[in-house]
C-alpha cells in the first residue's frame, strides 16, 4: 500500500531496508541475524527521523578562517514502547548522545489485542523535546494510540512515531486519534489476520529480537 493513503506517513524506500526486511520476515532467520537487521534498518528509519530538527548556528574557527556553526536546538527525548522498542532505540542514541531516554511498558493482550500498561518512566522537558516514540511494529494501533495519548497528556506537543512495519488498521486509526503525529517506518504491509497479527509482516518482533520465540 502506497504511502500517499496516509498523509501522516513517511514510507523509507531503500535497497538495504529491503533486503534487511527481507530477513526480517524470513521465519528461518535466528535471533543474531534478526536483531543485526533490525539495527541496520533502524539506522535509515533514524536519520529520516530526526531530519525536521531545527537548528541554531553560531560562530566557529576552522584552522584557516571563521565560519559558520550549526548545532541541533531542540532537546531530543526517545520513549521506546517495551519492549521491542528497545531495538529502534540505540540508532537514534548513536545520532544524539545526548537525547533522554523515557520508557512505556505495555503488552498486547493476546485474546482481547488492547494493550495493557505495566511500566512509565518518562524523564523532565517532554513537553518542549522533539519525542520520538519507538516501536517496531504497529498492529491495531493500540499500543501506540495509548503511548501517544498518554505522552500527550505529560504535555508532549513535538511527537514522531517511528515503526518498522504498519498494518493499514493501525494506520487508520492513528490518522483519526493521532493525525497531528509523523509517522516514519519501512513497510505498510496488507492487513491483520483474525489474531492481529501483521500480514505478512514478520512474527512478534520481541520475542524474536529477544529470542523469547
Ligand atoms: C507488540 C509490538 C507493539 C504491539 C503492536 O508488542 O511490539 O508494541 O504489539 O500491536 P498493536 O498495534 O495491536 O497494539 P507485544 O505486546 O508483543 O510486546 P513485546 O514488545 O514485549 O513483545
Amino acid at each position: 500500500m502506497a504511502s500517499q493513503n496516509f498523509k501522516q506517513v513517511s514510507l523509507i524506500e531503500h535497497p538495504v531496508i529491503s533486503k534487511d526486511l527481507t530477513i526480517l520476515r524470513d521465519a528461518s532467520s535466528d535471533t543474531a541475524q534478526f536483531r543485526a537487521a533490525l539495527k541496520r534498518i533502524a539506522i535509515i528509519l533514524a536519520y529520516h527521523a530526526l531530519k525536521e530538527l531545527p537548528l541554531r548556528t553560531f560562530e566557529i574557527e576552522t584552522p584557516i578562517q571563521k565560519t559558520t556553526g550549526y548545532d541541533i536546538d531542540q532537546d531530543v527525548m526517545v520513549v521506546p514502547i517495551l519492549r521491542a522498542g528497545l531495538g529502534l532505540s540505540d540508532a537514534l542514541l548513536q545520532f544524539i548522545p545526548d537525547a533522554k531516554v523515557g520508557h512505556l511498558g505495555m503488552e498486547r493482550n493476546e485474546t482481547t489485542h488492547e494493550p495493557e500498561d505495566y511500566y512509565s518512566n518518562i524523564p523532565k522537558g517532554v513537553e518542549d523535546a522533539m519525542v520520538l516514540v519507538v516501536d517496531p511494529m504497529l498492529a491495531t494501533g493500540g499500543s501506540a494510540n495509548d503511548a501517544l495519548s498518554f505522552l500527550k497528556k505529560q504535555g508532549a506537543q513535538h511527537l514522531r512515531f517511528v515503526s518498522l512495519v504498519c498494518a493499514p488498521e493501525g494506520l487508520k486509526k492513528m490518522e483519526q486519534e493521532h493525525p497531528d503525529v509523523h509517522i516514519i517506518t519501512a513497510a505498510i504491509d496488507e492487513k491483520l489476520n483474525d489474531d492481529a497479527f501483521i500480514v505478512p509482516g514478520l512474527g512478534d518482533a520481541g520475542d524474536r529480537y529477544f529470542g523469547t520465540v
